[in-house]
């Protein structure tokens, strides 16, 4: 009987399964989302991450993985009004490395160029995520402890797990949103948590048709392990 099971799981379709996962992962795992304010659009919920940081007064660094035309960055720049702020925004330029269930890859190409922003505080880093660790390190050292949010918006498993990743090296808490909650970035989230033993505060979501939660604003506090002993 468990072998017939196996057999058959086996067989199911990976992206399927995967997909179906994510319900579960976020029933089990995030279910303090239920609990948590609920707002009427994602500006509303971007307010509250900003009131997370002090204000839109005070300097802040905001980080985000999935620029496409830059509309979320846009918000953010002209939010966030003090001259010492800094924004850096990470994108192929290119489109998605790999589709995203019906969206081919190459969905949200700009011809290769970032989005037009007169605002000397805001960079950009064209290419991978995953090619630009170094000089995003860099640019990360550089802001110093500036409060920090993060924005994850690049919809893939892969893409959103390595960016947790790399700025969990930053070992501080910081303020993440997340826009497109329900499916690859749920999954991320959960394993990203679980591998970096990682702590997800709840803080804010906004529902998708009342049923889902589409954006999600949480902090996050990397876990933190004293250095090894030398020798
Ligand atoms: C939904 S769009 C971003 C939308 C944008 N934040 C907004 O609010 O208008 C997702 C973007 O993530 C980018 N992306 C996904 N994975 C990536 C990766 N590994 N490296 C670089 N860019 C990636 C895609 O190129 C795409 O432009």
């Amino acid at each position: 009987m468990k072998d017939a099971l196996k057999h058959l799981l086996a067989r199911l379709p990976v992206e399927d399964v995967e997909r179906a996962l994510a319900y579960a992962v976020l029933r089990q795992s995030f279910g303090a989302l239920a609990r948590c304010p609920r707002h009427a659009s994602r500006e509303e919920l971007w307010e509250a991450a900003v009131g997370l940081l002090g204000g839109p007064g005070r300097p802040a660094l905001v980080v985000e993985f999935g620029v496409h035309e830059g509309a979320s960055l846009r918000w953010f720049a002209g939010r966030l009004s003090h001259p010492d702020a800094r924004f850096v925004g990470l994108d192929t330029f290119t489109g998605l490395p790999e589709a995203w269930g019906a969206m081919p890859a190459g969905t949200f190409d700009t011809d290769g160029r970032p989005p037009r922003l007169e605002d000397p505080r805001v960079r950009f880093l064209a290419g991978l995520f995953q090619d630009n660790d170094a000089r995003l390190s860099r640019l990360l050292e550089e802001a110093g402890d500036l409060p920090l949010l993060v924005h994850y918006d690049a919809d893939l498993y892969a893409s959103t797990l390595f960016a947790l990743a790399l700025v969990d090296r930053l070992r501080r808490p910081y303020v993440a949103v997340f826009d497109e909650f329900t499916g690859h970035e749920t999954r991320a989230l959960r394993n990203y948590a679980q591998g970096w033993r990682a702590d997800v505060d709840c803080r804010g979501c906004v529902m998708w048709r009342d049923r889902w939660p589409a954006q999600v604003l949480c902090t996050i506090t990397p876990s933190f392990r004293p250095a090894a002993p030398a020798g």
